[in-house]
């Protein structure tokens, strides 16, 4: 199921994926993941799957700002990025981290194992959405929680053309020089141009099974947080 290219996309940034991710967002993106992660309190999860965990930079921050969180599940399809994570895992009582290589598309749990799912810039990446979808909606419990940060256009004109300038030119720049990988930061602004966002994402979402659907643009729609919930 999985394209070959994007895990080695991902095998090869993989050291300078944090650095590309806190120069690129100016930090900002650690604080759209406790924003997504914020979403998460009132059912107070204790088992969460951190889905494409890539680094474990959700993972961390979820653990972080989830004091009811017992279990966390890092699954990702490439090893070099996991391989990153355990330094990430807060020293905290109780709290256990799992790290699995796996494919979104074909998730090793059992239905209904899970009370949260986190997709950090993840979901653009798999090659068949629907069904990484319905293995997300088949894993979590009913009541669950699902939140997805990913990358988005914004809507308004002025400032999606200003964006779109840094993201297909700047970024690609950043990407050779600190990332020194040019192809893989042409790859993203490349990705977030085809994916469907907002309410064509939140379609296909409600196809999976999901309600109570939302979603939140972050910084005028350069990323996007959406919820979900299995009823
Ligand atoms: C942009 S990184 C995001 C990493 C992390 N979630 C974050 O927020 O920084 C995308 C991740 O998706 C992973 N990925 C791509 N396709 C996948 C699949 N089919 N199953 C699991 N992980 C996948 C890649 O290996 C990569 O680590």
């Amino acid at each position: 199921m999985q394209n070959p290219p994007v895990s080695m996309i991902f095998r090869r940034i993989a050291q300078r994926y944090d650095r590309m991710n806190r120069l690129m967002t100016f930090g900002l993106d650690l604080r759209w993941r406790r924003r997504a992660v914020d979403r998460l309190k009132p059912i107070a999860p204790k088992r969460l799957l951190d889905l494409a965990a890539g680094t474990g930079d959700f993972a961390r921050v979820a653990s972080q700002e989830l004091s009811s969180l017992e279990e966390v599940y890092l699954v990702d399809i490439t090893p070099e990025m996991l391989a990153l994570a355990p330094p990430k895992k807060p020293n905290r009582p109780g709290l256990n981290w799992h790290i699995l290589v796996a494919d979104a598309h074909n998730l090793p749990f059992e239905s209904e194992s899970f009370d949260a799912i986190t997709v950090g810039y993840g979901i653009r990446n798999f090659s068949d959405r629907m069904a990484a979808l319905q293995e997300m909606y088949r894993v979590l419990r009913p009541g669950g929680r699902v939140v997805i940060l990913e990358t988005g256009l914004p809507k308004a004109a002025l400032w999606k053309a200003l964006f779109w300038v840094y993201f297909r030119f700047y970024v690609p720049l950043l990407g050779a020089v600190f990332g020194r990988d040019k192809a893989a930061y042409t790859y993203l602004p490349e990705s977030t141009a085809t994916f469907p966002h907002r309410e064509k994402f939140l379609y296909l979402c409600q196809e999976a099974g999901f309600t109570e659907m939302d979603y939140i643009d972050l910084l005028g729609g350069v990323s996007i947080l959406y919820n979900l919930k299995k009823p």
